[in-house]
């Protein structure tokens, strides 16, 4: 469904990302991994059209999308969860769920995948009214993937989604993201430096070093990789 093929982005004259080729299928839940600053959020953002990627290819159901403006890329499918949720601080909870779904006209359809939200988030339905600035991180980063859901994508990218939070809520926040995935069908490219969680819902990953990919695999050849093990899963 995404596809991208040795994309070389640039801030400047810093090469950032190094030739990264990449594939998420449908329905899928991808990772990629890595330490501080290897290109995680660079590759989210060449995906999303928030920065141009120099040289390569990105497509998504066999278009090229590399090259098009952030709302094009969401109005083909794609709806990005971004670092820290940047949420409307301002604005309720139900408003920004609203904002999700502003490039969509379908009001009918919109209403029913906001009753949908509610069932699929607690949260959504309990604070509906409460300003989104207020709520904890944890409850930002559930209306902040509800809201992204809003868009109804078909693909889901979300930039660590358990920077911040406490192991419980961590937890949480994974078991949303397969029950969401299992449900609704939508698909998961999840960047996170949380090694051991994104594998233990993942098909497979990608491990990222300074904007290169120096390992992938299944899920599971990446837990038992020791390399891996070394590196990114703290075992000893
Ligand atoms: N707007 C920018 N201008 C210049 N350099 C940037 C810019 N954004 C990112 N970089 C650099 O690109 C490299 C990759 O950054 P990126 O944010 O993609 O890393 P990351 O893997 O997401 O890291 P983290 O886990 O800390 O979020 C870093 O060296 C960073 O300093
Ligand atoms: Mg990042």
């Amino acid at each position: 469904m995404l596809k991208l093929t040795d994309v070389h982005t640039y801030y400047g004259h810093f090469h950032a990302l190094k030739g990264i080729s990449l594939e998420v299928g449908d329905g899928e839940i991808v990772s990629l991994l890595g330490g501080n600053a290897c290109g995680k959020s660079t590759t989210m953002k060449s995906i999303l059209g928030m920065v141009k990627a120099k040289q390569g290819t990105i497509e998504y159901d066999g278009r090229q999308i590399s090259g098009l403006p952030p709302s094009d890329v969401v109005r083909a499918g794609i709806s990005p969860v971004l670092e820290r949720r940047r949420l409307f601080p301002e604005l309720t909870v139900e408003e920004n769920l609203t904002m999700g779904a502003y490039l969509r006209s379908d009001k009918a359809a919109i209403k029913a995948d906001a009753e949908k939200m509610a069932e699929l988030f607690p949260i959504v339905a309990e604070r509906r009214k409460q300003l989104a600035g207020s709520l904890s991180g944890g409850e930002q980063q559930m209306v902040a993937m509800a809201r992204a859901l809003m868009a109804s994508p078909r693909l889901l990218i979300m930039d660590e989604p358990s920077m911040g939070l406490s192991p419980k809520y961590v937890e949480t926040v994974f078991e949303v993201i397969q029950d969401v995935n299992a449900k609704e069908g939508v698909a998961m490219l999840l960047v996170e430096q949380n090694a051991n969680m994104a594998l233990s819902i993942a098909a497979r990953g990608y491990v990222l070093q300074t904007g290169e990919i120096v390992l992938s695999g299944s899920a599971d050849e990446l837990l038992n990789n020791p390399q891996m093990q070394k590196a990114y899963l703290g075992v000893a």
